[in-house]
């Protein structure tokens, strides 16, 4: 999208539409001279109440202008802002206008920052559609997005913060495209590939893809369990962006990359199955954070670490009750295949803490159904070994709205791992799944790594759009990832 800065609105303006900003109560939000009478009469019928959300279209003197309900002026926050203007972009997109002036509310009491961030994340987050699966006959819909918006009245520090936002949305949107394509085609090579690729996008970011001979080597006998029911080859992949070379401080994000979860041998019921493309989106979500984080040139440094494969059926397949070692020398019973996001975790865990050396480590997973049931679709649970870094994750959701709830890492419920012929099993009992899942991984983490599990597997994929989400992949993570790491630059 190409964005276009003017310093005030010219009557005679030269795009599709200009979206007015509205209070509750019908008070105007930014000031449109051309038009201020017509806009006052209009507005005094009271039809337009101005409540978050609300939109129409009038056209006074021959102008197409959408007015956007903003809420109660004092009730504001970024999040009201980025859904009143998501519903504003989904009534230009529904009317397939492709250009669009943009006035933002100035006169509030949230900071400027907080302001631009919901308005401008509003704008670019809604603008989105997944259309590369559609037929030829419907690849209209793939061109009826946004094409130029012309933001009135930002001075150079507010564009520099509209072209930083552009960034970061445009790395939800990576995250999202990954997240929402056939599991037949984002396969553990393409997130390979697709890993390769981000050196060219920019040179800072190092790339290595350790194969599966490599992960034989190293043995890796987790991953390398999960993936025999696949006639696809597994991957380690690992990204690193170092943007701050004088700094010790290095964050490790492992992502979990099943590009589609069967259940395995303890298959999952169809219904169930009908989601597991989105399986890979803690795997996607962090080498977007990573090529977020090399675009905007942070002072930080960051590793990307996503350990790859299908969680398949066929002959081969990894057994139930048979027992597997990890890499890091502690050996699992495989009580149930579809447990097996937490075995490549482990094994990523296990090498990121003994070669990477990580001040802290945050993983990202599709981990358990488990955590859906307690939290639902739009929380994902936070479990972490530390406060400071639990803390600092609060901070960047509070910012981001994309929503954490931290959870108990109770280790008395570690019993429930135990086992009598391995030194831990791969799930405990029915109760607490999630954190019991948290458990075993915290098992791989090692002794003073601070660590912080993020079980995403509501938030991740969406059973219904929601404001400024469309259905399916939400792209849950990148704008939090980015948060947390602009807050640690220069450590
Ligand atoms: N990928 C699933 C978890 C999941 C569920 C992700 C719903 C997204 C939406 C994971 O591998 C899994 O199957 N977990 C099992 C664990 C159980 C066997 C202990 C689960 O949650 O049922
Ligand atoms: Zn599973
Ligand atoms: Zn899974």
């Amino acid at each position: 999208m190409k964005n276009a800065f003017v310093p005030s609105l010219d009557p005679k303006k030269n795009s599709d539409v200009l979206i007015l900003p509205i209070w509750e109560g019908g008070h105007e939000a930014a000031s449109i001279e051309h038009a201020k009478s017509s806009l006052q009469s209009i507005l005094s019928f009271g039809d337009f109440k101005g409540k978050q959300g609300e939109t129409d279209f009038i056209y006074p003197s021959g102008e197409r202008i959408l007015l956007v309900g903003l809420g109660k002026k004092e009730k504001a926050t970024s999040e009201s802002l980025r859904r009143s203007y998501s519903a504003a972009v989904k009534q230009v997109l529904a009317k397939r206008l492709k250009s669009a002036h943009i006035l933002l509310p100035f006169q509030s009491h949230l900071s400027r920052e907080d302001i631009l961030r919901g308005v401008v994340e509003g704008v670019f987050l809604s603008n989105y559609a997944y259309t590369r699966l559609k037929g030829e006959s419907d690849h209209e819909s793939s061109s009826s997005l946004l094409e130029s918006v012309h933001w009135v009245g930002l001075g150079s520090a507010d564009q520099s913060f509209v072209e930083k936002t552009e960034t970061i949305c445009s790395n939800v949107r990576f995250a999202r495209e990954l997240i929402n394509g056939n599991a037949d085609e984002i396969t553990p090579a393409y997130l390979a590939h697709t890993a390769k690729a981000l050196s060219q996008v920019s040179s800072k970011i190092e790339v290595s893809v350790f194969d599966r001979k490599w992960l034989e080597q190293q043995k890796m006998g987790l991953i390398l369990a999960v993936n025999r029911g696949s006639d696809l080859d597994p991957f380690m992949i690992q990204a690193s962006y170092k943007g701050n070379p004088g700094s010790q401080d290095h964050i490790v994000l492992v992502g979990k990359g099943i590009t589609y979860d069967t259940g395995g041998l303890s298959l999952k019921p169809t219904d169930n199955m009908l989601l597991m493309k989105c399986d890979m989106a803690g795997g996607a979500t962090v080498l977007a954070a990573v090529r977020a984080a090399a675009l905007l040139g942070l002072k930080v440094n960051v590793t990307a670490l996503v350990p790859t494969t299908e969680n398949s059926i066929g002959p081969k397949s990894y057994k139930l009750g048979d027992v597997y070692r990890s890499y890091s020398g502690k050996t699992v019973e495989v009580n149930n295949t579809d447990a097996e996001g937490r075995l490549i975790l482990a094994d990523a865990l296990a090498y990121a803490a003994a070669h990477l050396h990580p001040t802290c480590m945050i993983d990202l997973a599709t981990l358990t159904g488990n955590i859906v049931m307690a939290l639902g679709e739009e929380f994902s649970g936070l479990f972490s070994n530390s406060d400071a870094l639990a803390d600092d994750l609060m901070k960047a959701s509070h910012k981001t709205s994309e929503l954490l709830w931290r959870m108990p890492l109770y280790g008395e419920y570690r019993d429930s791992l135990k086992s009598d012929i391995a030194d831990m099993t791969n799930i405990g009992g029915k109760e607490a799944g999630a954190i019991k899942a948290a458990l075993f991984l915290q098992e791989f983490i090692g002794s003073g790594t601070s660590w912080a599990h993020l079980d995403i597997a509501g938030p991740a994929y969406s059973s219904k759009p929601k404001h400024y989400s469309p259905t399916r992949s939400t792209g849950y993570g990148v704008r939090l990832l980015i948060d947390f790491l602009e807050a640690r630059q220069g450590r």
